[in-house]
């Protein structure tokens, strides 16, 4: 069969990767792809963009396509589901109305309540003066309320600190169009990242994933959108695993079934295990994490496609248990110079042959290919994969790896994984 993967970003070559790997597909197409889809076996780019609905609906007719599978949230969130599957054409993620789970904080906090799922403490406003009030005490988090490619979420310290991030928001510098502001208790603890795969009727969660959203190292600075994940972690137990199927995962699934939402696709979980152990949700994301997806599909035995198939086809019951190679999977992410602020583009990129005959799997994120040469093309670049039958020996791979490759103004945390070695 063929597919389509519809986006251009280091979780969308992993998706490509993976569906290319198992003999039932005969092509992958990704629109638009970027420099790692474009040399991929079996693999192939179409220039057409992911909020180009008839453009993607063509390629789906064209090229008999059998499953499209949709990346990034945006195009989710503005209805690309909804418009294939009323086209009749076969698709993993939700309609617009469940992709709400992540276009609208608010909405997902709102739902929360309703399935009395463990979250932090919060409230959501649409006037500044009133969140401001609400603020009791520092640390606090504030939130833009709508899509804000994981830049909107501010840890204010102090009162000064959270005024200002609450003015940012009213103003809507994060660019939604919405300016509500989610006022949320600041909670410790450590971070996991629960990618589930649902039909609407059954939810089965993938290896759990530990992502590292700072851009410097022991989580300092800015946030990003990840600058590397690891699969499996060990700060998810099998009792704290079964926890969060009861507690978190099966509840939101029946309150989206009890609002008439036909969700068939990923729910992420981003989750705080506290202290204690107890997991509250921190966000939820309606679409595959990037980079958690490049480790956790590292290791993925069972083909891809027969699990978002049988989500489309609403038979994840009846699928086997998803099968796993041992081990642990690092993903590290090089990013540009100056990335998450403004960087420079169109840097050539060195070394990823050498990289991947250390055993690595290079995941590009923001690469083209230019007369030959591979450019750099976006903030986040490349995700080298490396796998070990330990997180430190998968960590020793990674960084082998990484050291391979070079472009002016390269930059990465040295310290993936590093939160796992204080457990
Ligand atoms: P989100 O996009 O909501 O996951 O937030 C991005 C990052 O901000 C998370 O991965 C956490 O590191 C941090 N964060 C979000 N909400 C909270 C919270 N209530 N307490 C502490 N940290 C948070
Ligand atoms: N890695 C975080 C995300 O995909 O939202």
């Amino acid at each position: 069969m063929n597919v389509l993967v519809v986006g251009n970003g280091g979780r969308e070559h992993a998706l490509a990767w993976s569906l290319s790997r198992s003999e039932a597909i005969e092509r992958v197409i990704c629109a638009p792809g970027n420099g790692g889809t474009a040399t991929l076996s079996k693999c192939e780019n179409r220039a057409v963009g992911v909020e180009d609905f008839a453009g993607i609906r063509q390629i789906a007719k064209d090229e008999a396509i059998a499953l499209v599978v949709v990346g990034p949230e945006v195009p989710l969130a503005l209805g690309l589901a909804d418009d294939l599957r009323a086209h009749d054409i076969k698709v993993f993620g939700p309609g617009r109305s469940g992709a709400r789970l992540e276009a609208s904080k608010g909405w997902a906090k709102e739902l929360m309540a309703e399935a009395r799922v463990p979250t932090a403490r919060g409230a959501v406003f649409e006037d500044p003066q009133a969140a401001k009030d609400y603020i009791q005490k520092t640390p606090v988090v504030l939130k833009a309320d709508g899509l804000a490619a994981g830049k909107g979420v501010m840890v204010a310290s102090t009162g000064e600190m959270a005024h200002e991030a609450i003015e940012a928001i009213a103003r809507g510098d994060f660019g939604s169009g919405n300016c509500r502001i989610v006022v949320e208790e600041f909670l410790l603890g450590q971070e996991a990242s629960i990618l589930a795969l649902t039909d609407g009727q059954t939810i089965r969660p993938l290896i759990p994933a530990q992502d590292h959203k700072p851009i410097g190292e022991s989580d300092s600075g800015q946030n990003t959108g990840g600058m590397g994940a690891y699969a499996p972690t060990p700060v998810v137990t099998p009792e704290l695993a079964g926890r969060i199927q009861g507690e978190i995962l099966e509840p939101t699934l029946a309150t989206l079934q009890k609002r008439g939402i036909d969700y068939r696709g990923v729910i992420y979980a981003g989750l705080m295990i506290s202290p204690e152990g107890d997991p509250k949700v921190l966000e939820f994301n309606c679409r595959f994490g990037d980079p958690e997806t490049q480790p956790i599909l590292s290791l993925l035995e069972t083909p891809l496609e027969e699990l978002l198939l049988a989500c489309c086809d609403r038979r994840l019951a009846e699928m086997p248990p998803i099968q796993w190679k041992p081990g642990v999977s690092v993903c590290v992410v090089l990013v540009s110079g100056g990335y998450p602020g403004s960087y420079e583009k169109g840097k050539v990129i060195t070394g990823i042959e050498a990289a991947e005959a250390t055993g690595a799997v290079v995941f590009h994120g923001g690469t083209r290919r230019e007369n030959g040469q591979l450019l750099t093309d976006g903030g986040r670049v490349l995700g080298v994969t490396a796998a070990g039958e330990d997180v430190k020996s998968a960590i020793v791979n990674a960084y082998r790896a990484v050291d391979c490759i070079n472009f002016e103004g390269m930059y990465c945390r040295r310290d993936i994984g590093f939160r796992i070695r204080s457990l």
